[in-house]
């Protein structure tokens, strides 16, 4: 049987919207009183606003002005790049296993002259030298990665930051009881910074 054609005006259309999705997302986001302009694209998560549960870590994470920083899974840069504005004595580190957010967490740094943060190829924390350590890891988890690979990344973590360094993560709340278990596990202590309807910010600090 011959498959329908399309008529010229829906194959116009479908040509215009392929044109369209191959530009960057671009938009201004203010984040603790920093301004931005992030690009992004399709296939990163969150590409046309700051996502919810990312602005309320951003919110929620105390950063001293010279801490050195890890976005663990930074996507095209929000929290990393927030970070490094808010410690400009650190260095920030953004790191992905998408080599597409690396690139754009990368350029959105240059963009932004935030000469203080770097992206990273990375799965986890495979690709820091093991001596490296960091006051602050921050990460809007990953939601679908299960918890086998979680547990590591939080092991990961704890094993990457200095005494005091906190861990900041936000995670839907459905994630909420894994993490405060997995917390007191590695870390020996676990607090609630913050709870909304989606999301829960949860802190754990190494000893
Ligand atoms: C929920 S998104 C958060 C993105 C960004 N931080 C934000 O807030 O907009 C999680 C990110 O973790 C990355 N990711 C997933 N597994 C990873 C792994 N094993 N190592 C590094 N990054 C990972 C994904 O590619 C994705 O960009």
């Amino acid at each position: 049987m011959t498959p329908p054609r399309r008529t010229p005006v829906e194959a116009i259309d479908l040509a215009q919207r392929v044109a369209e999705y191959r530009h960057d997302t671009e938009f201004e986001a203010t984040v603790r009183a920093q301004p931005f302009r992030f690009r992004a694209t399709w296939g990163l998560f969150s590409p046309r606003e700051v996502d919810e549960g990312t602005a309320m870590l951003l919110d929620a994470v105390e950063v001293a002005p010279d801490a050195d920083c890890f976005d663990l899974g930074c996507g095209y840069g929000a929290i990393g790049l927030t970070l490094a504005r808010l410690a400009p004595q650190g260095e920030t580190w953004m790191v992905d296993r998408d080599f597409v957010a690396v690139d754009y967490a990368q350029r959105n740094a240059e963009a932004n002259r935030v000469t203080n943060a770097r992206a990273l190829l990375s799965n986890g924390f495979d690709a820091v030298p093991a001596d490296r350590r960091f006051d602050l890891v921050a990460s809007n988890l990953p939601a679908k990665v299960g918890n086998e690979l979680l547990t590591l990344l939080i092991a990961d973590a704890h094993a990457h930051l200095n005494p005091g360094g906190r861990l900041v993560v936000v995670t839907i709340s459905g994630m909420r009881r894994f993490i405060e278990r997995t917390f007191e596990e590695v870390f020996g202590n676990y607090e609630k910074a913050k709870q909304g309807r989606q999301h829960t910010v949860g802190i754990a600090t190494r000893v």
